[in-house]
Formats: structure tokens, C-alpha cells, sequence
């Protein structure tokens, strides 16, 4: 079978909550994201972020629509249980982990029934160490810190090496510092290993750090912005900067003052306008 287009594709995806007159929570979602993507969610509270990352990951059933998740159609899959524990891993605004349990036994879990005692172990303390956590891993949860806890809960998510990871406000409840590090080590993954990821944020500047920005309203997708890499991003911010004006107008008393040439002015001129807008 050849890899399939997008690792998600929900068309007119609705779901009401109450009944016919009740609460639109998704009122019509197109949304398409290929393999390797990552992707960040927008948008005011109750807008429908959380419950469409719950019905992209089988945790909720949709109302009308489709949703094809790895070339899986969910209305059509029987084994949700199968589905969730092999394509989709989650992390959660707060960790979820079992208070009695140790880091390395709380990542085993999912693996429970897939593989064997010692293989389950190796794997777990795997990626306890690709998070960062090899020094950690008999730990229980409430000996780690917040931003260590999330951690463990992204190898936990990432135990059955799922092609897609749904987060929703992974970073909510984490300092800024804890949260940069969890964001990190979801780019390394996303980046590293191929993992495509879908994070809900409020924060603006975890968004800025993923590929594209999807802003949903009142159950709708209302906007798309795709973020360009740091230096498309400066270089759009300068273009729009008084000095860039200046400059893209061709400034010569500018030009003079700064003792740049009418070459130097075209070569600036050139770079200024491959920050596309
Ligand atoms: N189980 C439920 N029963 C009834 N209504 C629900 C249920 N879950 C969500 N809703 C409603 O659906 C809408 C969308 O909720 P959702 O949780 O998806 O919002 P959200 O964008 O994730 O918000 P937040 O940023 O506060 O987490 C809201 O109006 C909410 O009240
Ligand atoms: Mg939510």
C-alpha cells in the first residue's frame, strides 16, 4: 500500500453536543495535515480545539463527516481500542500519570499486551532516555517536576511508536522554561523522527514555532497561517520596518548616509523581497 497523503483528513467534520439545537463544538471542519507535519491549533475557549483533537484520535466519535487518520477511516473502524493504541499518542494540558507507578512503569503501560516484560522495559527506558529522563526513571511522579512529569507523559504517549501525536495544551500548565523544553523536544521528534504532531495551544509563541497555525471559532477553522522559517520571519519583519521601506523605495539620501552603493541598495532590495508576505 503506498503511504497515504495525509496522515489526517477530516471533511465537513461535525459534532454537537445536546442534540439537534444543542452546542456545535465542530460546525464543518476541512482539515488536512500530510505526514511530517507539525501543526499547531488556535483559538478561544470552547471554540472546538480539544474536541477535535479527541474525535482525530478516536477518543470521541464525530457526529457527521469523515475523518481518515493514516488512510484509516474512523467511522469505519470497529477496534477503536486497536486504532488508538497503534496510530495515536497523547499528551494532555495536565500529565495523566499513575501516582503509584514509576516513570519507567508509567511509559510501559500502553506496551502492556504488545510486548513482552523485558522488551517492554528496554523500549520504555529507550525513551525515557530520548526525553531526557535516564537519570529519572525510578522515579515516581511526585518526585519529578512539572516540565519532567510532561516529559515522561511524551515517552508514555510515544511508547508504541505511533505515527501521529495529538497534544492538547501540553505547555498550559508549565513554566515558560519547562514549557520551551517540552516544545523542543516535540520539534526534535517531529523533526528527528517523523512524528507528525497536532499541539492546541494558547500560547503564541509555542505556535510561532510550529509549521502552521490552524485558528478555529466557534467549531470553525477560520484561519490557516503557514510560519516561514526564522530567517523568512526577519526578513518579513524588516521588509515591513521603516528602514526597509526606506530602503525597497530606494532612498538615496539613505543610501548615502549609510555609504551603501546604488549595487548595495539593489542586492538589499533583492534580499528584502524574498520575505514574501
Ligand atoms: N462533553 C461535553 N458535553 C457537552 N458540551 C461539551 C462537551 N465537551 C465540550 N462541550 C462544548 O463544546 C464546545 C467546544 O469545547 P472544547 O472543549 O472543544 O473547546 P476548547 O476550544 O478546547 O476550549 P478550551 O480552550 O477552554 O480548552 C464548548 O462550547 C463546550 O462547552
Ligand atoms: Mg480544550
Amino acid at each position: 500500500m503506498n503511504a497515504p497523503r495525509w496522515l489526517i483528513e477530516t471533511r465537513n467534520l461535525t459534532k454537537i453536543y445536546g442534540g439537534n439545537g444543542g452546542i456545535h463544538a465542530l460546525d464543518g471542519v476541512d482539515l488536512t495535515i500530510a505526514p511530517g507535519e507539525l501543526v499547531s491549533v488556535m483559538g478561544p475557549s470552547g471554540s472546538g480545539k480539544s474536541t477535535l483533537l479527541n474525535v482525530i484520535g478516536a477518543l470521541d466519535r464525530a457526529d457527521g463527516g469523515s475523518v481518515i487518520i493514516n488512510g484509516q477511516d474512523l467511522t469505519a473502524i470497529t477496534d477503536l481500542d486497536s486504532f488508538r493504541a497503534h496510530t495515536v499518542g497523547f499528551v494532555f494540558q495536565l500529565h495523566n500519570l499513575l501516582p503509584t507507578l514509576t516513570a519507567l512503569e508509567n511509559v510501559e503501560i500502553p506496551m502492556t499486551g504488545n510486548l513482552g516484560g523485558a522488551e517492554r522495559s528496554a523500549r520504555a527506558r529507550e525513551l525515557l532516555g530520548m526525553v531526557g529522563l535516564a537519570d529519572r526513571m525510578g522515579h515516581l511522579p511526585g518526585q519529578l517536576s512539572g516540565g519532567q512529569r510532561q516529559r515522561v507523559a511524551v515517552a508514555r504517549a510515544l511508547a508504541n511508536n505511533p505515527p501521529l501525536l495529538l497534544a492538547d495544551e501540553p505547555t498550559g500548565s508549565l513554566d515558560t522554561a519547562s514549557g520551551q523544553e517540552i516544545l523542543q523536544l516535540l520539534r526534535n521528534l517531529n523533526h528527528s523522527h517523523g512524528v507528525t504532531i497536532l499541539v492546541v495551544t494558547h500560547d503564541l509563541n509555542v505556535a510561532r514555532q510550529t509549521n502552521r497555525v490552524v485558528f478555529m471559532q466557534d467549531g470553525r477553522i477560520i484561519r490557516e497561517d503557514i510560519i516561514g522559517t526564522p530567517i523568512e520571519e526577519d526578513l518579513k519583519a524588516w521588509k515591513h520596518s521603516g528602514l526597509g521601506q526606506h530602503i525597497l523605495a530606494g532612498d538615496k539620501e539613505l543610501a548615502a548616509r549609510l555609504g551603501i552603493s546604488a549595487k548595495g541598495i539593489k542586492a538589499l532590495q533583492d534580499l528584502l523581497n524574498q520575505g514574501e508576505d
